[in-house]
């Protein structure tokens, strides 16, 4: 069902509790009560200064090499070549197949490593793109902003507290672009969304909620190992880098997502988005105070340590956030909902839709009917004559649901580069930093310490860490 139906029926489903009332019918319009199409649609404009539509002279052209080439980095460097004045030099990865799978990406022939070092060596580098597994993010970031090179790091920026902070200190210390890589905040749609809020039309704001879902072996992380996979292909010992030593584990590299000891489960891969949207509109950037999250291992159980179904509730100071990933079912698969006494905003992919809620003067409908009867009738005529209906010709349609719509084929992910790319030309401040970056990530960490701990986390501001 399109989402304007949708948004229309929610409506008409609000007001369920009394009958439609002539009230009612100047409220939707006539047109919209008999057709049940109340929703207006807006397609929104891509950014102007998205890939293509704009020439960079040779002599501002970026020079880049890409850290970490799986399946987040190739289409992390896709997307830089794909927006003007990008040029890459270098990869670095530590399976020969992906150092082979990121020159075929960028149709080249490029210096290849597994130390990335090498890379922050090169004088041709301007910036690194991040997208090793999580574990290894603030070690790389670091040592990449005291080389002075520029960085775009995947999401989730830290894989522990402690990280995040001496990340962000590294970018400001050596004074470098830092963007970290959750595209919902440079995504059009998001911002409408953040542009309704501002405007108030929501009303108060108390509750949010947000779900991403899968049920299948991808989305539950069970990736394939390639054939040729071995310690002659893969620099094990490097991959574990600060984590435990264990003997060379093919379904551990391919698929770290499962172990705490890479990555930070659905928090990391799924909520980092959900948050980064709802802190974008929302115009919040801080930690929760307190988190709450329950789960578990429940059908996925191939030894993995990371709960396949995961429900957190954040404690913001102005609202509340019920947040949850579920690898076990699919219905509908990526939403956010932000409810406020005036209206619902309700982000689902790449449509936004408002749907207002009933808030005109009405006469109360429920408990006067424990009042005798010529009471209630005396309340309701001295309500109604209070709250005369408009004249005839008078009526107007005062509340519409409204829908806006990405442009087919848009990909926020294009956005969050090119404001990267902006940020290093312009030193102004990157879409995504590591500020924002770290305050999403701190959110994760505590969904984690809560169900691991099986305890509310509690964010000590002046401690900086969790408690
Ligand atoms: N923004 C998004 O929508 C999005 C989507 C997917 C993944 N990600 C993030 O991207 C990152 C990578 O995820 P992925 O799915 O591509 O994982 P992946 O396993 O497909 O790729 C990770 C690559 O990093 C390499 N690597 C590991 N340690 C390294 C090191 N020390 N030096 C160089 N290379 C190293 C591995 O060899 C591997 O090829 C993660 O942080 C993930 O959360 C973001």
């Amino acid at each position: 069902m399109p989402d304007f139906e949708r948004g229309a029926r929610s409506v008409k489903q609000n007001r369920s509790r009394n009958a439609l009332t002539r009230r009612d019918f100047i409220r939707l319009g006539a047109g919209a009560a008999a057709t049940g199409a109340t929703a207006k649609v807006t397609l929104l404009e891509p950014r102007a200064f998205r890939a293509a539509t704009r020439a960079v002279p040779p002599s501002d052209t970026l020079r880049f090499a890409s850290i970490g080439t799986g399946v987040r980095g190739c289409e992390d460097l896709k997307t830089a070549l794909s927006c003007p004045g990008t040029e890459m030099v270098a990869v670095c990865d530590l399976y020969d197949g992906r150092l082979t799978a990121a020159q075929e990406v960028a149709r080249k022939q490029l210096a290849t490593t597994k130390d990335y070092r090498a890379v922050l060596d090169r004088k041709d580098v301007d910036f690194v793109i991040v997208a090793t597994p999580d574990h290894w993010h603030a070690k790389i970031v670091e040592d990449a902003c005291a080389a002075g090179k520029d960085v775009y790091c995947e999401k989730p920026m830290s894989h522990t507290v402690e990280e995040g902070f001496a990340m962000a200190g590294a970018a400001e210390k050596y004074n470098r672009i830092v963007q970290v890589g959750s595209q919902r905040r440079s995504g059009i749609v998001f911002a409408k969304a953040r542009e309704i809020y501002a405007s108030g039309a929501l009303g108060q704001v108390t509750a949010i909620e947000a779900w991403i879902d899968r049920n299948d072996a991808s989305g539950a992380w069970v990736y394939p190992v390639p054939p040729d996979a071995s310690e002659q292909t893969i620099d094990w010992n490097r991959f574990l880098g600060s984590a435990p030593k264990r003997p060379f584990d093919a379904k551990r590299f391919f698929r770290w997502r499962c172990f705490r000891d890479y990555g930070e489960g659905l928090p990391g891969d799924l909520y980092v988005h959900l948050l980064t949207g709802i802190l974008t509109i929302t115009g919040v950037n801080a930690p929760p105070e307190r988190a709450l999250s329950t789960g578990g291992v429940f059908r996925w159980k191939d030894g993995r340590d990371a709960p396949d179904l995961i429900w957190t509730f954040y404690e913001y100071p102005d609202f509340r956030v019920a947040v949850r990933c579920n690898l076990n079912n699919e219905s509908p698969a990526d939403v956010t909902r932000i409810f406020g006494t005036k209206a619902t905003l309700e982000v689902k992919g790449e449509t936004l839709t408002v749907v207002p809620q009933n808030t005109r003067p009405q006469p109360e409908g429920y408990s006067i009917f424990g009042w005798p009867e010529k009471l209630r009738n005396e309340y309701l005529k001295e309500w109604r004559a209070q709250h005369p209906d408009p004249a005839p010709g008078n009526y107007s349609v005062v509340e519409e649901a409204q829908t806006f719509q990405a442009p087919p084929g848009y990909e926020d992910q294009i956005d969050h580069m090119n404001n990267f790319l902006e940020s290093v030309r312009t030193r102004r401040p990157s879409a995504e930093d590591a500020v924002f970056g770290n305050h999403t990530a701190i959110a994760c960490h505590m969904a984690n310490y809560s169900y691991f701990n099986k305890a509310v986390a509690v964010w000590d501001e002046a401690a900086k860490q969790i408690k």
